[in-house]
């Protein structure tokens, strides 16, 4: 009996609190906003270039907690909740739109995210299964744990890591044309030093070699060509393992994207254009999750950080004219390996 006082107490203060800090109402679904308003990732340090890729995001970029949204909307009623080795593992491409992804995945009640990226399969995989396992997000029994980690599509090792792992994960990458991944890749450097106080090239001092062919070392330009990449992945894994989600069609039209992503983990498919609304400020779609218990329902904009969506650097013509060139043959062999096709030139 006490301890059943204790309990609803606790759920209590509990809620109180979350009411507060929540777009939560009762009386029928009269919804408030809670704005998602995600920080802006942390600097990279650019002088690594094997290592540039590492600190893309931290947990501030992580959204709203769900487990509190779940708290006051789904009713605390499941302690069963266990960390454990994901299901799901969003690869990359870096730049791709994998934040995105993640964030518009969880609207998802089966999905279960880990907020910042882990890196365990690319740079700290020393630290053993269990410190992976710790990172993961709790679920229940028939919810899918996912993480992402856009790293690992580029590193060699990671693709065997995995498989030694699980050799029945789902995967998923997220793709855009090359050259714009490329350009977003560069950009994301140019911003954070420029934000720091330092100076940072311009795209033609890092892509182009004195004689003025394109520098191979660069790694912007070796993650943007993605069959190299690809090929690992398939040397460890049956294609129906890896789903490609089309990262340019997923900033038109994320809910026709997310619907595949549904098929792909055979869930059941929930998620449709009415979650997004278009943020014409950043001009990317942000998403929104309704959800209801009884007389209460809550309702949380899930609009990312001002680092995703960034201004684009101005590039001159004739730099992406050589960039879209290069990357055509490219392209054509990325189609073919995957048999499916993008609207990127070949
Ligand atoms: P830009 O900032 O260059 O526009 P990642 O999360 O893998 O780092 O990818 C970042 C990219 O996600 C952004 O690159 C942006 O184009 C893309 N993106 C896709 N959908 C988005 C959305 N709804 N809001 C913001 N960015 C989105």
């Amino acid at each position: 009996m006490r301890g059943s006082l204790t309990f609803v107490f606790v759920v209590t203060m509990l809620w109180l609190i979350l009411h507060s800090a929540m777009g939560c109402r009762g009386g029928g679904g009269s919804n408030a906003e809670a704005s998602l308003d995600l920080q802006d990732a942390p600097g990279e340090e650019p002088t690594d270039s094997q290592r540039e890729d590492e600190q893309d995001e931290t947990s501030e970029d992580i959204s709203l907690d769900d487990e509190d949204f779940d708290l006051v909307c789904e009713g605390y009623v499941s302690p069963n909740r266990v960390q454990r080795l994901p299901s799901v593992i969003i690869i990359g491409a870096k730049k791709g739109g994998t934040r995105a992804l993640l964030e518009f995945m969880k609207l998802h009640p089966l999905l279960k995210a880990a907020g910042p990226e882990i890196h365990f399969f690319d740079t700290q995989y020393d630290k053993g299964l269990e410190w992976y396992i710790s990172k993961m997000p709790p679920t229940l029994e028939g919810q899918l744990g996912m993480e992402k980690t856009p790293g690992y599509f580029h590193t060699p090792k990671a693709p065997r890591r995995i498989r030694a792992m699980d050799p029945n994960i789902k995967l998923l990458l997220i793709v855009r044309d090359p050259v714009k991944r490329l350009v977003s890749d560069y950009n994301q450097f140019l911003q954070k030093n420029l934000k720091a106080g330092s100076d940072y090239p311009p795209l033609e001092e890092l892509l182009f070699t004195p004689n003025g062919s394109l520098n191979m070392r660069y790694p912007a330009l070796q993650r943007s060509i993605y069959h190299v990449h690809m090929a690992r992945w398939y040397k460890q894994f049956p294609k129906s393992n890896i789903h490609i989600v089309d990262g340019d069609n997923f900033i038109k039209a994320p809910w026709a994207e997310l619907a595949q992503v549904e098929s792909f983990l055979n869930v059941q498919p929930v998620i449709t254009e009415q979650n997004f609304f278009f943020n014409s400020t950043k001009g990317f779609y942000c998403a929104r999750e309704v959800r209801t218990k009884g007389v209460w329902s809550c309702q949380k904009d899930k609009c990312l950080s001002k680092a995703k969506g960034r201004p684009k650097p101005k590039i001159v013509q004739t730099t992406l004219d050589k960039l879209t060139d290069f990357f055509r043959p490219h392209n054509a062999k990325f189609y073919e390996l995957v048999n499916q096709t993008f609207s990127w030139p070949i």
